[in-house]
């Protein structure tokens, strides 16, 4: 936190996922939307199997996880994936996951989403849960997803609160007003045409009717596609 000027809109968001402690670091801001841990795991893993099947992600990918938290999807999404890297821009999260969730193949790395160079990753899948709505404008999470997919790479957007969730919602943990971007579908598909909505289904959770998620399918590669022929 700066000293002495006023505080802006991302670093007071900074602060909410630093400044907690480990247990309530690790429900990754969620403690209001389920009723038990156990929920909020059966949630994790509705996500994680969501953004497998959708991205169609295998052991052949390397897989960036944009706003890992704790390492809760990451940790699930990396039994089936080559390689993930997870980006964060909160130490607290970022020391929580590699306590918790330390696995061969992931590699929790500090990041801020607004000005890191996600390309130079080289990776050409990627997925965010509930982390897009944080950042500092619609424009910043387009270019990060072009980033993705204008190659043919695919991209995940889990969790996308919609513009009926209203920015100054009262939170439990602090009564300050903290904004978020709220996203809507036609523009979504307006910039990614080849993009849908993946709604929930039996999931259990607050407001599961006005958040949704938007996946764009990553392009079946020549190789990709005659090294599966093979078997
Ligand atoms: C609601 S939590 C979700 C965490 C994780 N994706 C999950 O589902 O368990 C949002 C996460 O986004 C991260 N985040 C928000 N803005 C960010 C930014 N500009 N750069 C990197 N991470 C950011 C926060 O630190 C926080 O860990």
């Amino acid at each position: 936190m700066s000293v002495g000027g006023p505080v802006g809109r991302g670093e007071r968001w900074h602060s909410v996922w630093t400044d907690r402690d480990d247990d309530r670091a690790d429900w990754n801001g969620f403690e209001a939307c389920f009723e038990s841990a156990d929920a909020y795991a059966d949630w994790t893993k509705w996500i994680a199997s969501t953004i497998v099947r959708e991205l169609g992600i295998t052991r052949r990918d390397h897989v960036v996880d944009l706003g890992c938290g704790t390492g809760r999807i990451a940790s699930l999404v990396a039994d089936d994936a080559g390689r993930v890297t997870a980006l964060d821009y909160s130490e607290t999260v970022l020391r929580i996951a590699q306590e918790r969730r330390p696995r061969d193949n992931i590699s929790y790395r500090h990041a801020d989403l607004n000005t890191f160079d996600v390309a130079a990753l080289g990776a050409d899948k990627a997925y965010a849960v509930g982390s897009l709505l944080y950042l500092d404008s619609l424009a910043v999470v387009l270019r990060l997803i072009t980033t993705f997919v204008r190659d043919g790479g695919g991209f995940a957007a889990m969790d996308l609160p919609d513009v009926t969730i209203r920015d100054d919602m009262p939170r439990a943990y602090d009564t300050s007003t903290y904004t978020h971007l709220a996203f809507d579908v036609n523009t979504l598909t307006e910039h990614f045409p080849e993009g849908r909505v993946v709604r929930y289904d039996t999931m259990k959770y607050a407001h599961a009717d006005r958040r949704f998620n938007f996946v764009i399918t990553a392009a079946t590669k020549p190789d990709a596609a005659s090294h599966d022929r093979q078997g």
